[in-house]
């Protein structure tokens, strides 16, 4: 947004193809002497938060200004995810509140967006319950927005088309939420159709980003003074596996080539897949500092038999290697991972299988997830819900295990220093800073404020420190955190 000589804000340049959006706009600006303001709420991964990052873009851009609740946004996107039913149920409950907030139709713009638009179920069921939705947008469409809004606003009907999809969102404006981390897609799509997951089918065919607009957006990140980068892909470590000349740019090469962008202090990466776990990528996450000591390499299950269901294209055996290799070549690496519950045909013997690998591998932690069948895909045909008692119980044993797991790993810091990246304050004390070592673990910790009285009057300290690197010293750990006190200089 530019200013004019007056100093007030105007925002021609973005609005000029979208009249419509443009008078809405003003009208706006003409009742209420403020511009209007926006807000997203964002269901799933980090793929959909960066996602969100620059429709966030695309509307300061054009002149909204950020808001927190639906309530008082006048521009609304809800960004939803397909993963497992219970993100639809609440993206549905969302939209259902939203219901007292829309007035007539124009009077506030409201669009839904995200891996669930993809889906003919869900886009007709907004149709039907939902009338007040302006616009439906596809992951695809991004660089799209306005347009879609401007044809929002022109239809009577709720705004969808297919046409407008772009294979990438290059040189759009991006909003970053977080001063101390970027969020970086490399790729889209996926094309590993384990039985279970919709992700394919949302999000379509694996593309990799080009490495020259992947290292200038991480160039751009390092000017702005943010100090880590994480590298998002539903499949990242397929990253170039697409490319027509392959050479030698995979995702090992990314990762050295990044290293070599000075100021980026912490490089991330998620989510990984076994199968593309090259022994090249172990040696380079061995032999390059700035990359994370952690990887997330989701497991699904311990059984060979219900892998192969899954079609994950590993063996327990295989996971297991790859763990100790990437052990071997960085030790003290952390390893977290995905799990499901109750895949279609689970039996006692293969539950057993996933508890055994749990305890061979240690996991420094895990999501674990119950089953959720997808329609469309493979495994939903095989679902029969008459177990659920003893998916429950199962469920509850592996949550159990594995904070106990996590407990253990994280008291073998008590008493160590570590270098932890500021995140800000945390949300349960603001007295306290929060944020993560190198290998992904959580520390909150009493930070040495001058400014800061005493904790129980609950001042909060003056400093903003997001984004800083500060050396703790931890005290006492739980199961989902460290606790500690930053080392006085
Ligand atoms: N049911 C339960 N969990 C699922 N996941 C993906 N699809 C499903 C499903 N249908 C989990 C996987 C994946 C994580 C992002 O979500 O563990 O790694
Ligand atoms: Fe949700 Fe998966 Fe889509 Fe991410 S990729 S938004 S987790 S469905």
């Amino acid at each position: 947004m530019s200013q004019n000589m007056k100093g007030e804000s105007h925002y021609t340049t973005a609005l000029d193809a979208y009249p419509v959006l443009k008078d809405w706009v003003s009208q706006y600006r003409a009742v209420n002497a403020v511009q209007p303001k926006y807000y997203i709420r964002t269901f799933g991964c980090q793929q959909n938060e960066a996602d969100s990052e620059i429709m966030a873009g695309i509307l300061e851009d054009a002149g909204f200004l950020p808001t927190d609740s639906y309530a008082t946004g006048d521009l609304i996107l809800i960004n939803t995810c397909s993963v497992r039913a219970n993100a639809e149920d609440r993206f549905f409950g969302h939209l259902g509140s939203l219901k007292q907030f829309a007035g007539e139709k124009g009077r506030r713009i409201i669009g839904t967006c995200g891996c669930m638009m993809t889906q003919d179920i869900h886009r007709s069921r907004i149709e039907q319950s939902f009338r007040f939705v302006d616009f439906i947008m596809r992951p695809d469409q991004i660089s799209s927005l306005l347009s879609l809004i401007e044809d929002g606003l022109i239809h009577k009907s709720i705004y969808y088309t297919e046409d407008r999809s772009t294979k990438f969102h290059e040189n759009l404006p991006i909003s970053r939420q977080r001063k101390y981390r970027a969020l970086v897609s490399i790729m889209y799509g996926c094309n590993n159709y384990c039985s279970y997951c919709i992700v394919p089918y949302t999000r379509g065919r694996e593309r990799s980003r080009k490495t020259k607009d992947i290292l200038q957006e991480i160039m751009h990140v390092a000017a702005e003074g943010i100090p880590e980068v994480l590298l998002l892909g539903q499949n990242v470590n397929a990253w170039g596996k697409d490319f027509a000349d392959q050479k030698q740019q995979n995702f090992a090469w990314l990762l050295s080539k990044v290293s070599e962008i000075k100021s980026i202090r912490r490089i991330r990466f998620m989510t990984s897949h076994p199968k593309d776990l090259s022994d090249q990528l172990i040696e380079t996450i061995g032999r390059i500092e700035q990359i994370e000591p952690h990887v997330h390499l989701p497991l699904q299950s311990g059984s060979n038999r219900i892998l192969t269901k899954m079609n994950r294209q590993y063996s327990r055996e295989q996971y297991l290697e790859i763990v100790n290799k990437l052990r071997e070549a960085r030790p003290g690496l952390s390893i977290s991972t995905d799990i499901i519950v109750g895949f279609p045909g689970e039996e006692l013997a293969d539950f057993i299988d996933t508890i055994d690998v749990m305890d061979r591998v240690r996991f420094d932690s895990a999501f674990t997830f119950i089953y959720s069948p997808r329609i469309g895909t493979p495994a939903s045909e095989w679902y029969n819900p008459i177990d659920r008692e003893v998916i429950q119980e199962r469920f509850e044993h592996l949550v159990e295990l594995q904070n106990e797991h996590s407990l253990t790993a994280n008291m073998k810091l008590i008493g160590h220093n570590v270098e932890v990246l500021c995140e800000g304050r945390s949300s349960g004390d603001k007295t306290i800073l929060s944020g993560r070592t190198a290998d992904n673990r959580l520390v909150n910790f009493i930070p040495q404020d001058k400014n800061r009285t005493d904790a129980s009057s609950n001042i909060i300290p003056a400093t903003d420190r997001e984004g800083e690197f500060i050396p703790v010293h931890i005290t006492a750990a739980k199961t989902f955190t460290l606790l500690g006190e930053e080392i006085c200089p």
